[in-house]
């Protein structure tokens, strides 16, 4: 089975139709955000990296993964510049902070919590690439083409650091961020972001 394929079966829901339509209407926004979310999830994984010293695979995955997320970064804002979008600040997406509500507190669950919903940003990113490289000028279709691999290789990486840090099986607490996080995708949302919901009508 393919990496994209685990990944489709693990979340609950496809990007809707209308959200693609959103997104190619909105590609400055579209790229601005994508900027943003690259930077966010480097940023993440440090916030790990200091938090949880003793956790010797999470500080090594953790450390690639955030320089992975940079350069992306940095690939993502030489496509703005090539095509004249200014970088500006915009308010994130409900998405995340949506997800994070629900954190457990103590710990292990705050960091198992932590992985679970990195898994899920990771599985989202990547089914979304992967949806709208078809619709897209060959430029970007090629530079999301190329994101694939690593963005599911980062939602393993989440998903087996959950697994060995946690006291118990994960598969309850994975079925309860899954339907969450299919509720976000598939309602609807009045902003449009990388990872908004349904268009609002
Ligand atoms: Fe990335
Ligand atoms: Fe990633």
């Amino acid at each position: 089975m393919s990496d994209l394929q685990v990944l489709k079966d693990f979340l609950l829901c496809e990007t809707p139709g209308s959200w693609i339509a959103s997104a190619l209407q909105h590609q400055d926004v579209l790229l601005i955000d994508h900027a943003n979310c690259e930077k966010k999830a480097a940023s993440t994984a440090m916030n790990l990296m200091y938090r949880y010293v003793d956790r010797t695979e999470l500080l090594q995955k953790m450390s690639q993964l955030a320089r992975e997320e940079l350069l992306h970064f940095e690939q993502v804002v030489k496509i703005m510049q090539e095509r004249n979008v200014s970088y500006r600040h915009i308010e994130p997406s409900r998405y995340a902070s949506s997800l994070r509500q629900y954190m457990r507190d103590s710990e292990p669950d705050k960091l198992i919590d932590t992985l679970i919903i990195g898994a899920f940003i990771e599985a989202r990113s990547c089914e979304r690439f992967a949806a709208l490289a078809p619709s897209l000028d060959k430029t970007l279709q090629k530079f999301y083409l190329s994101l694939l691999r690593s963005e599911a290789r980062h939602f393993e990486d989440y998903l087996q650091l959950a697994t060995i840090y946690a006291d118990e099986d994960i598969a309850g607490r994975v079925a309860f961020f899954a339907e969450r996080e299919a509720e976000l995708i598939s309602s609807e949302d009045k902003q449009f972001r990388f990872h908004s919901g349904s268009p609002q009508q």
